[in-house]
């Protein structure tokens, strides 16, 4: 029956960390998968989430919860995300269910937009995060590519970017990421961000965005939120994936929302509506576990602050690895430019090397990272930065 089925290629991403498990060698070093790893390179719980276990603890039954997820958590997650004083969060004009994390969000929305916006084509950054292209295809939705990255200066390519949103048809998808691009880690500035709402506004494009990384950019979940601040605050009814995953440390709890920004409470609940019954024939509804973590931090000042200073420890610890990196790199002998190590942000490290200098990396050093030379600082540690630069400078020269 299944003599036809052909064996699928291995995931961009995951197929490292399974190549990375089958390997013996006893100083291999995973720079695969973005998840976060202590200087030590073993993997962290913050201790704001195992104060929340301790609390949730007992306390709770396993019932199912509501389609949509759990209330307190939605709430907390969007002020987070939009801010306090948000307008469209405190009129209820925003339509928001708990989902399975960056990928379970992308998937509602991309399953929403194939249903309610027809002939609407998805525009993403070349680069981008290799998952969502398989999103949006497994949606069935129009998929195109729009210019993020330029290779010569190893930065935005703003230009590009602004020609091809005023390019596209009126009224097309733009996925953008909120901060931390991924894999390039390169942001637009706040004021490039202003220009890329205005020219999306002219042109009636709808903003998709993609926030894996709040509070991993720069260690501050507001600055870090100012691109959907500045879309918000121009009157964008943009929609948006939060992901709880990296700043919390709960990639396995699969936590997240997805939200849509809508014209008023009405129009609200009934694209919510829609979202539930989207959800319903998918999952059902989501895992109740990592929503107790979440909004037991986001609802207790004490632990909201004390996960604040978490995830600034996170992002630092991230920021001092790329200037060891870099020095290393310098120190090696290396003759080539390695500024973008420290001026690019968040969790990756967009290297510039070639596919088949990863490909010695893995098989002559046991260094693993995905084929585009993107490379998990958070798998960086005080302990490995020196190897990996030298063998970084011995792919490369
Ligand atoms: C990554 O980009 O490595 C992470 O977002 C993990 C994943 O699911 O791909």
């Amino acid at each position: 029956r299944f003599a036809d089925v052909p064996e699928a290629p291995k995931d961009p991403i995951l197929g490292i960390s399974e190549l990375f498990l089958a390997d013996t060698s006893s100083d291999k070093m995973n720079l695969g998968v973005g998840a976060y790893r202590d200087d030590n390179g073993k993997p962290q719980v913050l201790k704001c989430v195992r104060e929340a276990e301790k609390r949730i603890a007992g306390n709770f039954n396993m019932e199912y919860l509501p389609t949509n997820g759990f209330k307190d958590f939605i709430k907390h997650s969007l002020d987070l995300a939009y801010g306090e004083d948000s307008e469209a969060v405190k009129s209820g004009s925003i339509a928001a269910v708990q989902s399975l994390s960056g990928t379970g969000s992308c998937r509602l929305l991309a399953e929403f937009q194939k249903r309610f916006m027809p002939g609407c084509t998805v525009y993403i950054s070349v680069p981008t995060w290799s998952n969502h292209h398989n999103i949006w295809r497994d949606a069935g939705c129009e998929q195109t590519t729009y210019r993020y990255y330029k290779e010569s200066t190893r930065g935005l390519d703003f230009e590009g970017m602004m020609e091809d949103i005023n390019n596209a048809p009126n009224g097309s998808m733009f996925l953008l990421h909120a901060c931390a691009h991924n894999p390039t880690g390169v942001d637009p500035s706040a004021e490039q961000w202003r220009e890329i709402s205005k020219a999306m506004k002219a042109k009636n494009h709808f903003a998709f965005f993609d926030m894996a990384y709040q509070g991993f950019a720069s260690g501050d979940c507001v600055r870090d939120a100012q691109s959907i601040r500045i879309f918000a605050e121009d009157g964008h009814k943009f929609a948006l994936a939060q992901s709880f995953a990296k700043n919390m440390g709960l990639y396995g709890q699969r936590i997240g929302t997805v939200s849509v920004m809508c014209e008023d409470k009405a129009e609200a609940v009934r694209v919510e509506s829609q979202l539930k019954v989207i959800a319903r024939a998918m999952y059902s509804n989501p895992p109740m576990h990592g929503a107790l973590i979440a909004s037991t931090i986001l609802g207790d000042p004490a632990l909201k602050a004390q996960w604040y200073v978490e995830v600034k420890e996170m992002a630092d610890r991230i920021i001092t690895m790329r200037t060891l990196l870099r020095k290393h790199l310098e120190d090696s002998g290396s003759k080539l430019p390695w500024q973008h190590v420290t001026d690019q942000i968040g969790m990756f490290c967009y290297s510039g090397m070639a596919p088949e200098q990863v490909d010695k990396l893995r098989t002559d050093h046991h260094i693993y990272m995905t084929r585009n030379g993107r490379i998990s600082m958070a798998g960086v540690t005080s302990g490995n930065v020196e190897r990996l630069a030298k063998a970084m400078h011995e792919v490369t020269k």
